[in-house]
């Protein structure tokens, strides 16, 4: 099978990230550069990132690859996201890596970036007891927000998702509206602090409701609309941040209530994994704990950097598929150009 080292890259959003991870999936060196020049927009322009990425990948390969002491050719196989993402930052990093590998004479993989959340859980050491299968994976990011459940490598069954925006989505448009910097979850949360999660009542979209789906517009709306009478002007403090407390609390309730769903769904798990930016939430994780553990069920979140987009998943996810391909007798996924 393609055996490790195996240098992997990441840039479907707005990180530009390499690593390289030894076959047993140890972090031997990350480099990880989350672009500036997107701020001023109020979020990504995936022009700008995928030239940025163009502009910062082979510095940070090279720096990767000093960081771990080793020389191109000690590298086993290279993967990069190939999707779901930006398409001209994909296309960035998966020409890069391909480029690479053709050089060296090593394989490519592709990894989808949604797999690779799914299977960061299973990164050695980082769960108590390990995260065998199957489990429930809660991903919830400014593009994705579903319910999936991982029976396997390569075996997931989407439970249900979003028929509009993405949780981290919501949480940077009220953090826009509210007048915080972005990216807007970590801002949003820091406010709240301030803030009575009780003193504005908002709706809990699709609460109480069968299945596991998410909404976000509605709730979004409900804050414009409180926010409409002060017009222009700047908002009171506390109002804001009783706002933003009002608003997390939503989410966290809408949150708990579909994974209750979920879980009912998926009998046969026995943890709950969340990740994705927004499961960097510390009253979101507080509420997911809460709903496990009232389940009987482990849970666990990744630290906040493989939380949020790396290179360290795409490389876990790259050595789990092939030894999997291995293991089924499969031809090797290497020089495969997407994984949908
Ligand atoms: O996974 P990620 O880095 O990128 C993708 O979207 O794939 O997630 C970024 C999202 C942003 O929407 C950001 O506002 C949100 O995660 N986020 C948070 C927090 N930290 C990041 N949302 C709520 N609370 C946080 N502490
Ligand atoms: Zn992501």
């Amino acid at each position: 099978f393609a055996g490790g080292p195996v240098l992997a890259i990441e840039s479907s959003c707005d990180e530009t990230a390499c690593a390289i991870l030894s076959a047993e999936g140890v972090c031997l060196a990350q480099k990880i550069v989350s672009q500036d020049g997107h701020a001023e927009f109020g979020g990504v322009v995936p022009e700008i990132a995928a030239r940025a990425h163009l502009a910062l990948l082979p510095g940070l390969v090279q720096a990767t690859l000093d960081a771990a002491g080793m020389t191109p050719q000690e590298i086993g196989f290279v993967a990069a996201s190939t999707g779901p993402g930006l398409i001209g930052g994909l296309i960035v990093g998966a020409s890069f890596a391909k480029g690479l590998a053709l050089s060296l004479g090593k394989p490519f993989v592709a990894v989808n970036h949604v797999e690779a959340h799914a299977l960061t859980a299973r990164l050695p050491g980082l769960v108590p007891d390990g995260a065998a299968f199957p489990y429930l994976l809660l991903l919830v990011s400014g593009g994705h927000c579903q319910c999936i459940a991982v029976d396997g490598v390569g075996r997931y069954r989407k439970l249900g998702g979003t028929i509009d925006d993405a949780a981290g989505e919501a949480f940077d448009k009220v953090a826009k509206m509210l007048g915080l910097g972005w990216p807007g979850g970590p801002a949003l949360e820091k406010l709240a602090l301030a803030g009575n999660p009780n003193a504005i009542p908002l709706p809990r979209p699709l609460m109480g409701r069968a299945g596991c789906d998410f909404s976000f517009s509605g709730l979004k709306t409900a804050l414009s609309q409180k926010l409409a009478p002060y017009g222009q002007d700047p908002l009171p403090h506390q109002f804001a941040a009783d706002l933003a407390a009002s608003f997390q609390q939503a989410v966290a309730d809408v949150v708990a209530d579909r994974i209750t769903n979920a879980l009912h769904m998926m009998p046969e798990a026995s943890l709950l994994v969340a990740a994705g930016g927004v499961a960097a939430n510390s009253v979101l994780r507080a509420r997911l704990e809460q709903v496990a553990a009232g389940a009987g069920l482990r849970f666990a979140a990744p630290p906040l950097r493989l939380c949020t987009d790396n290179a360290v998943m795409v490389g876990w996810a790259a050595l789990e598929t092939c030894r999997e391909a291995a293991a089924l007798g499969l031809p090797q996924p290497e020089d495969s150009t997407t994984r949908p």
